[in-house]
């Protein structure tokens, strides 16, 4: 029987337990890239079974936050060094988020303030990017209109991934986690009333949904190995623009079966239904995902299961006993408890997490959660 606190192989990666930190953008690239102070966060949360990066971007195309660590240039790669070094040299495992936000950027973050690309020229309504307005000023902006990607400039993206790929190898991470989540561009592929493509990467058909997302795993895992790729999916997602359609789990069954046939390390779910950015009224259902998720099991019995969002220790207890996940993750917990895996073995209280710094910048909210003191006991 399997427990929080058993350990997991992980397409061949020996995990100390089954709890992961979750990406989780923080804005603390002052040049977008990581630095020592980054390196120093991630270590603080080391004892995780495997951190997930923040979302970092493959090319500046990709981007569409300022102050995210990327990882297309030497000196990003270089920061990320800093980061892997350190938490490899406490114990810790670390995989990378590979993020591409397709229409959820603002010409300002493009080069020679271009449009963002995407699988549509349509803009992503609400959806907020992180440039500069008008007047020069760093801050949320609404994302830009962007213009619909060519059929043959395609294979230029899928390449970009691959770029990033080797060099997150090169920046010594343990694995790569595509970012297939949240309304950025493989959903944006994926999501058939975002989709309007008359191509073969065509929404009508499922095959065509998926067309973008296996080209891009295919030409990753013939780069590092499948084994060495997991991928994050929003099945009934609706926050990033993303209007929910009526053939989610034929979708997403269809996409799990593929992705498992290939041997990828594993899926990463979050469920969105109690989180704070979720647009109003437009809640997804857990009990939808679990059922997905309980269908993966058997399509794809070798692909190992991470779930988060609104995770609890009891809830992340069931799952893991009844079989229904491999790996809990905790987000904003994960922020203010830098030792949550110790926190939960002894049922020791947990920080809350102060909203109003997670994406400031500086030391403040960040580095300076402390962990649990265990009370000094009385003086007789
Ligand atoms: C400050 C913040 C930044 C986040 N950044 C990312 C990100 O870069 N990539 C991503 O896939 N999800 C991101 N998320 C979502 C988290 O990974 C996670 O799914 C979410 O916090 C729900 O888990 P929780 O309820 O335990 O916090 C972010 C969430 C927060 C609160």
């Amino acid at each position: 029987m399997n427990n929080l606190f058993s350990p997991i192989n992980l397409s061949g990666l020996e995990l100390p337990n089954r709890i992961f930190m979750p990406p989780l953008t923080r804005s603390r690239g002052p040049n977008d890239a990581a630095t020592e102070q980054v390196a120093l966060y991630y270590t603080q949360r080391a004892t995780a079974g495997l951190i997930v990066s923040e979302g970092s971007p493959i090319s500046q195309e990709g981007q569409g936050y300022f102050y995210n660590p990327g990882i297309f240039t030497p000196e990003q790669i270089a920061g990320w060094r800093l980061v892997t070094d350190s938490v490899h040299s406490v114990g810790g495992h670390m995989f990378v988020q590979l993020w591409h936000v397709g229409r959820i950027s603002h010409t300002s973050i493009q080069a020679n303030g271009g449009a963002p690309v995407s699988s549509t020229d349509k803009a992503a309504d609400n959806a907020m990017a992180f440039g500069r307005d008008d007047n020069g000023n760093i801050g949320f902006v609404p994302s830009s209109k962007p213009r619909a990607l060519e059929t043959e400039e395609i294979a230029r993206v899928v390449g970009d991934f691959v770029q990033a790929a080797r060099n997150a190898m090169e920046a010594g991470f343990d694995g790569v986690e595509l970012h297939a989540a949240n309304g950025y561009l493989f959903d944006q592929f994926l999501n058939p009333f975002i989709n309007d493509r008359t191509d073969r990467y065509s929404a009508k058909t499922v095959e065509g949904r998926l067309r973008f997302t296996l080209e891009v795993v295919d030409a990753v895992g013939a780069e590092i190995g499948m084994n060495r790729i997991g991928i994050r999916l929003t099945p009934y997602g609706v926050i990033g623009s993303v209007p929910m359609f009526d053939d989610t789990e034929e979708t997403f069954v269809a996409l799990g079966k593929a992705l498992g046939d290939r041997g990828i390390a594993y899926f990463h779910v979050m469920d969105q239904t109690g989180f704070f950015n979720t647009p109003e009224g437009q809640k997804p259902t857990s009990d939808a995902i679990k059922e997905l998720l309980i269908k993966w099991r058997s399509v794809a019995p070798n692909t190992a299961i991470f779930l988060d969002g609104g995770m609890t220790k009891a809830k992340a207890e069931e799952l893991i006993l009844n079989g229904v996940i491999d790996m809990a993750g905790f987000g904003q917990a994960y922020i203010a408890n830098p030792d949550l895996v110790a926190r939960f073995r002894n049922n020791w209280p947990l920080n809350p997490a102060d909203r109003a710094t997670y994406y400031t910048g500086g030391a403040k909210g960040y580095i300076d959660y402390s962990p649990y003191r265990v009370p000094a006991p009385a003086h007789a």
